[in-house]
């Protein structure tokens, strides 16, 4: 297993061609996770895709699918994403009043349990659930929209979590989405991010392929 996971967001690829994408990432120098992006139109300025996308990635690529619910009350879907063919569910604090609760039902569906906040939201927001997450994931742009500009106080944050989750000896992957770039991977898994996504780097008009070889290059791996 590589040191540092990369997971392109599917935000990202060519929809029309979804299969042949995927089969991208699934295939040699591909992708360790594909990143989804769900997007409700209320807890982000953006629609993005739901339900039928993810079973329809699920029936034709085996990679594990790390599902990032940028939705208002999560809890009302978890059950119907894990049906769908999520391997992980992440869910923003910020979305629900029961960020405990919507942490538990996700490991009673017998997925993966991450938990996110926004660049604006103090970490202190996740610090309760720590010890209960298998992915925490620090957003380094305000999420809704791929290709935006790396927040750089972001690195600080992600320090900060690779501090906490030692502390308390969580195994959990701690990824950071939003802006990665070759320019800042290295710098991002130097402060202890174990797993990046990356969209617009990684879907560049050279395809998908080289751009994870970017990542991996500077990555050193
Ligand atoms: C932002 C999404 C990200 C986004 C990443 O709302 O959560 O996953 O697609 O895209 P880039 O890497 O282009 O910032
Ligand atoms: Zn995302």
């Amino acid at each position: 297993e590589r040191s540092v996971k990369l997971a392109p967001s599917l935000l990202s690829c060519d929809f029309s061609r979804l299969g042949e994408e995927l089969a991208v990432l699934g295939g040699e120098g591909g992708a360790d996770w594909a990143h989804v992006d769900v997007m409700d139109g209320l807890f982000v300025p953006n629609l993005s895709f739901g339900l039928p996308i993810l079973s329809a990635a699920r029936r034709v690529s085996p990679l594990f699918m790390d599902v990032h619910l940028m939705i208002e009350r999560p809890e009302r879907l978890l059950r119907d994403f894990a049906g769908a063919g999520a391997d992980g569910l992440t869910v923003h604090v910020e979305a629900t009043a029961h960020i405990h609760r919507a942490v538990g039902q996700i490991k009673e569906l017998g997925k993966r349990a991450g938990v996110t906040l926004n660049p604006g939201t103090p970490l202190e927001a996740v610090r309760p659930v720590l010890g209960d997450v298998d992915l925490v994931l620090v957003m380094s742009v305000n999420p809704g929209f791929g290709g935006q500009r790396f927040i750089p106080g972001s690195l600080e944050r992600v320090r900060t979590l690779r501090r906490w989750l030692d502390e308390i000896g969580s195994a959990a992957e701690l990824q950071v989405d939003g802006g990665v770039t070759p320019a800042n991977a290295r710098a991002l898994a130097d402060a202890g991010a174990s797993c990046l996504v990356a969209g617009s780097a990684v879907y560049g008009p050279d395809g998908a392929r080289a751009g994870l070889a970017r990542l991996r290059a500077v990555l050193g791996e």
